[in-house]
């Protein structure tokens, strides 16, 4: 067989260990040929294309990003993108796909399969909210990350008397705030499920300056207040429709300030979450995702999602794992308030 593998959507650490396990059994164990898309679905759609043997997977296990590179190109927006996918695919002597991708990507995986293209899935997100699995690969990353910017800011937050505010991505589900909030011991967690009341989070920021401790916020770039007031995007849109975020940190040090009389700052972490080498825990998750992946593509297992269950993966259908997203219940958010304040 001859097999495409693409990457598409925001990167992420673990990203290029997953194309090396895919590729190293698929040509180890099976006798496979392999051949990369670049850029997300921009690669078959417009039929471009690099080379993808054991010799180009050598030593990028530890490298972030993607050696395919990534787009958020969308084929179902485009005027016979279907076809032109098929055609390139074809031309190519493509066989299979792997898609290794967040909610959008694989939602393209999943209509592409519904029209006869062979195709299974590995997710990928920082944002860890794709359904169906219990952890995505990079989310580990993105929280250390966001962990060992909260543990500094705490003591120049405290050298200074000052509040602040850590803001991390997550766009419409806050697991990169909670995990990394609860790790880090922040006194404030705010998350896009839970809308926020701006007297509530003054009222933290207030009784910990009563300590000789300084408040940490860490806010979700997709959380806002109850009041809902507050215009913070840019307007601009991606080929999947979601707004460019950003300005909740800000907003919110200029209220605490302003409530509080107290000196506010925001650090925005923004993209150093996605890049950079991945942790142990996203190396060994995203390999394992690549082995299962080439056995389900082996295999003739179509349509399907690798997915993390308990220690084990498994195979979901694609249907299932973009159904919906999956987002922060309120039980997990309470255990992280039991610190607030
Ligand atoms: O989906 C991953 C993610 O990092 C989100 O957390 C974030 O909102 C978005 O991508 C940012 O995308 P971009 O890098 O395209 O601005």
């Amino acid at each position: 067989m001859r097999i495409g593998v693409l990457t598409g959507g925001g990167d992420c650490p673990g990203l290029n260990a997953v194309i090396r396990a895919a590729v190293r059994k698929g040509i180890s164990d099976y006798g496979h040929e392999f051949i990369g898309f670049r850029d997300g679905w921009r690669g078959p759609l417009e039929g471009d294309t690099m080379p993808l043997d054991v010799s180009t997977v050598r030593g990028i296990l530890p490298r972030g990003g993607t050696i395919l590179g990534s787009s958020r190109t969308n084929p179902m927006k485009i005027d016979g993108g279907v076809e032109h996918i098929k055609d390139n695919l074809a031309n190519h002597g493509v066989d299979a796909l792997i898609a290794i991708g967040g909610e959008d990507t694989l939602g393209v995986a999943k209509q592409l399969f519904d029209r006869e293209v062979k195709v299974v899935g590995v997710p990928k997100t920082i944002d860890n909210d794709l359904n169906a699995t219990d952890y995505t690969f990079g989310f580990d990353t993105a929280v250390n990350i966001a962990v060992e910017a909260i543990d500094r800011l705490h003591t120049t937050a405290e050298s200074h008397h000052r509040a602040l505010i850590c803001e991390v991505m997550g766009r419409h589900a806050g697991w990169i705030a909670l995990h990394a909030g609860m790790a880090a011991g922040a006194n404030v967690v705010l998350i896009p499920e839970k809308p926020f009341d701006i007297e509530r989070v003054c009222e933290y920021v207030e009784s910990r300056f009563k300590t000789r401790y300084a408040p940490i916020i860490v806010v979700a770039e997709g959380a806002h207040p109850l009041e809902g007031q507050m215009s913070l995007q840019s307007g601009e849109l991606d080929a999947f429709g979601h707004v460019r975020l950003g300005g909740v940190g800000e907003w919110l040090a200029r209220e605490i300030e302003k409530r509080t009389g107290k000196e506010a700052r925001t650090t925005v972490l923004g993209h150093i979450q996605r890049g950079g080498t991945p942790t142990a825990f996203d190396r060994v998750l995203a390999t394992r995702f690549g082995l299962q992946a080439i056995d389900a593509v082996h295999q003739g297992d179509f349509g399907k999602m690798v997915a993390l269950r308990g220690t084990d993966i498994v195979r979901v259908p694609l249907a299932e794992a973009t159904a919906e997203l999956k987002t922060v219940p309120e039980s997990r958010y309470a255990e992280a308030e039991v610190f607030f304040g």
